[in-house]
């Protein structure tokens, strides 16, 4: 007969005369109880075995029960004085005899009262009298506590119960299972059982020859830690970036593409960047050294920025008065800004002429010089945006930060007036950062100038922003160093763990 390993076990380490404990069985198999207990209720099924139950009880001295048994009873010690001091005559002053006995405390009452009950004498107005005839030695319950101190057992449930009612030994009890082989059992025992093969996994080989109904299959753990599978996934930021299109395309934007690397002419002249701001000095920029020039400006429009940055726009406009030159608005740099694209579509340059009312984004690489810090990168993503039409107004521009922030959860946004050479008025955008609770800058914002819109032929207004995507993605996850998401020193259990609801 073949039998999976551990019945095997249980079988042959059971016995037709007498029963084993199951405990003892498991702890001699070196397998769990549980385990134990299975395999004999399958080999009872099968006839092999017999299970039986059976309750046990156990009695232990409580620690006042255990000194007792070393001192001596109370009632015992008081007798025993008693008969020194004489009281086996005429009655003695009870304070006597409990001096003698040494009894103080609660041991005065357990004494007094079970001295009366077991016979050994009697206590009238104060004296106490001995009875002459008890003997001690006969004292059921002390000799119960002695033998119990011996490490022997206590059968008599009387006297147990009247122990344990004197708080002297605890009783407890428990259920122990044992088995015995049946005749079936001893008979499958000297034909031979055999253990069956033990498999962790079906395969054909054991479909093919039939032996899939005799194997045994290795025990799933099911508390066992699962490893975490960590499959390759859309990083976060291209997923907010993903959803950051699906809402401004829902709210009625065009998508703009355009130069990493661009001239200078559209990332910072057609703003009205004065040549000799400080952030298109080299410190911030990064210059491309080859090529160093765009090939080809729009003649026109290359006249039209260089006039409003030497004489400003309108009637009495005022320019710079600062140096400008063609060749500086020729040379190429990685866009410090994505507002490049928003130059090149206003102008016309990228996809013609523009009617109000025109909506357009991007969500791209911007690029700056900065010293890295927790909010700070070489590069990042801009969430570039503008709204060309007729009369628009900082609550227009307000309105849509609002829609636009709402689709993520975000509505503690607040507004702080700044200033940017090519908006009138402008405003920096702030949200909370909901581990930190402080206000953190999200994005810039503004109404375009005249001295920039004039030049690149645009009559309607048009307002327009900049917005970082990793701070919005701060602001819907709460991490905290920028550095968790980009580049070298990312957090990758961040990366892995992170889930946004989009
Ligand atoms: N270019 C600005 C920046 O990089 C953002 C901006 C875009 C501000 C358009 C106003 C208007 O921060």
């Amino acid at each position: 007969m073949k039998l999976p390993p551990i019945q095997v076990a249980v079988l042959e380490a059971a016995s037709a005369d007498e029963p084993t404990d199951i405990d003892d069985l498991a702890a001699q198999l070196e397998e769990k109880p549980e385990t134990v207990t299975g395999a004999a209720f399958a080999l009872e099924e099968a006839g092999l075995l017999s299970v039986t139950d059976r309750t046990e009880t156990q009695v232990s001295l409580t620690e006042e029960g255990a000194t007792y048994a070393t001192d001596g009873l109370p009632e015992v010690r008081l007798y025993e004085a008693a008969i020194e001091a004489g009281a086996a005559d005429e009655p003695v002053p009870m304070g006597e005899v409990l001096g003698a006995a040494a009894l103080d405390g609660p041991a005065v009452d357990i004494a007094l009262s079970n001295f009366a009950r077991k016979g050994y004498g009697s206590i009238d107005s104060g004296q106490l009298s001995a009875t002459p005839e008890a003997d001690p030695a006969d004292d059921e319950e002390a000799q119960a506590l002695k033998r119990l101190a011996a490490g022997e057992s206590l059968a008599e449930e009387s006297l147990r119960d009247r122990l344990a009612s004197r708080n002297l030994i605890e009783v407890t009890e428990r259920t122990r299972r044992a088995v015995t082989l049946t005749e079936a059992g001893v008979t499958e025992l000297m034909a031979g059982v055999e253990a069956t093969e033990r498999v962790d996994r079906l395969t054909p080989a054991h479909l093919q020859s039939g032996e899939w109904e005799a194997v045994t299959f290795a025990e799933y753990n099911v508390e066992a830690a699962a490893e975490t599978p960590t499959p390759g996934k859309r990083h976060v930021l291209r997923q907010t970036a993903k959803r950051v299109k699906e809402v401004l395309v829902g709210m009625g934007f065009q998508e703009m593409a355009g130069p990493h690397v661009d001239a200078d002419f559209w990332i910072n002249d057609c703003l009205f960047m004065p040549q000799d701001h400080p952030a298109r000095t080299h410190w911030d920029r990064f210059a491309l050294e080859n090529p160093r020039r765009i090939d080809e400006l729009p003649e026109d429009l290359l006249e039209r920025v260089e006039r409003a940055h030497r004489e400003g726009v309108g009637e009495d406009g005022e320019g710079y008065h600062s140096p400008w030159s063609r060749d500086f608005a020729a040379e190429l740099a990685l866009r410090g800004h994505t507002t490049s694209l928003s130059a090149r579509y206003l102008s016309g340059e990228q996809v013609g002429e523009l009617e109000p009312p025109q909506r357009y984004f991007s969500v791209e690489k911007a690029y700056r010089n900065d010293t890295l810090d927790a909010t700070h990168l070489l590069e990042f993503f801009q969430i570039e945006g503008w709204v060309m039409a007729e009369d628009l107004t900082v609550r227009d521009l307000m309105g849509t930060f609002r829609e636009f922030y709402s689709q993520f959860g975000i509505t503690d946004l607040q507004f702080k007036p700044t200033y940017n050479p090519y908006t009138e008025p402008s405003f920096e955008l702030f949200g909370r950062h909901p581990e930190t609770d402080e206000l953190i800058e999200i994005g810039n914002s503004g109404i375009f100038r005249p001295e920039m819109l004039e030049p690149l032929g645009v009559e309607a207004d048009v307002m327009a922003w900049g917005l970082a995507l990793e701070r919005l993605l701060m602001l819907i996850t709460g991490f905290e160093d920028i550095r968790d998401v980009h580049g070298t020193l990312v957090d990758l259990d961040f990366l892995r763990g992170v889930e946004v609801e989009y």
